[in-house]
């Protein structure tokens, strides 16, 4: 059985939590493709040259736990608007969503670019200020030094480049559910994500 869920939404908006559950609900493989340009921006940090990272990454650079930080999510914002970056991580995304077994993948152009038949695809939303409190209490818990101004700044700058970037925009597909999470708790959002993909499965 294949069934491919993709799930795209800008910065923090809770794409991996909802993805993560959605993949428990149904035992679904997840892929949280962010952690792809995550990793390309870190090996740019230390001076590697981006296409070139991007055509080398190994699976266990994806495991690395200082890619969370905000320094290296803007830097994977940088190579992520360089078209063959891009080019060079699809194949690895496509034959993950074709995985028997059923998949998850959450992104930014997942439903748009990626997955463009995916079974189902949501766009996951929330206000700047509602993503930026979340993602200052996830680091801020994880004991990073981070000010909500920062956080909050660097979730607008992100945003603002991803939609602008001529390769592969931050855009939802047409055909994609739009789940605002603004005023949901992440219990009432799950329940949502995993309606939304019930009633796609019947
Ligand atoms: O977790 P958060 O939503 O803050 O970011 P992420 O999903 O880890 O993605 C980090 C950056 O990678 C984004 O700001 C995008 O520029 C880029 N990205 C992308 O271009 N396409 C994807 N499918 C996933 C991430």
């Amino acid at each position: 059985m294949r069934f491919t869920v993709a799930i795209d939404g800008p910065a923090a908006a809770g794409k991996g939590t909802i993805s993560k559950a959605v993949a428990a609900h149904f035992g679904f493989a997840y892929l949280d493709t962010g952690l792809l340009y995550r990793a390309v921006g870190a090996k740019v940090l230390a001076g590697a040259a981006p296409i070139a990272a991007a055509q080398t990454l190994d699976p266990v650079d994806l495991e690395d736990d200082s890619l969370r930080t905000p320094q290296v999510a803007q830097a994977a914002s940088e190579v992520a608007a360089i078209p063959e970056v891009r080019e060079a991580l699809i194949a690895f995304q496509q034959s993950f969503a074709a995985r028997e077994g059923g998949a998850v993948l959450d992104g930014r152009d997942i439903g748009t670019v990626i997955c463009p038949g995916a079974d189902v695809k949501l766009f996951v939303t929330a206000s700047p200020v509602c993503r930026a409190e979340r993602r200052f209490k996830e680091l801020s818990d994880k004991g990073m030094a981070v000010t909500f101004d920062t956080v909050l700044a660097d979730v607008k700058e992100r945003d603002a480049r991803d939609r602008s970037r001529a390769a592969a925009p931050l855009v939802p597909a047409e055909d994609a559910v739009l789940l605002d999470t603004s005023e949901l708790t992440v219990e009432q959002a799950i329940a949502a994500a995993v309606g939304v993909v019930t009633k796609a499965r019947i």
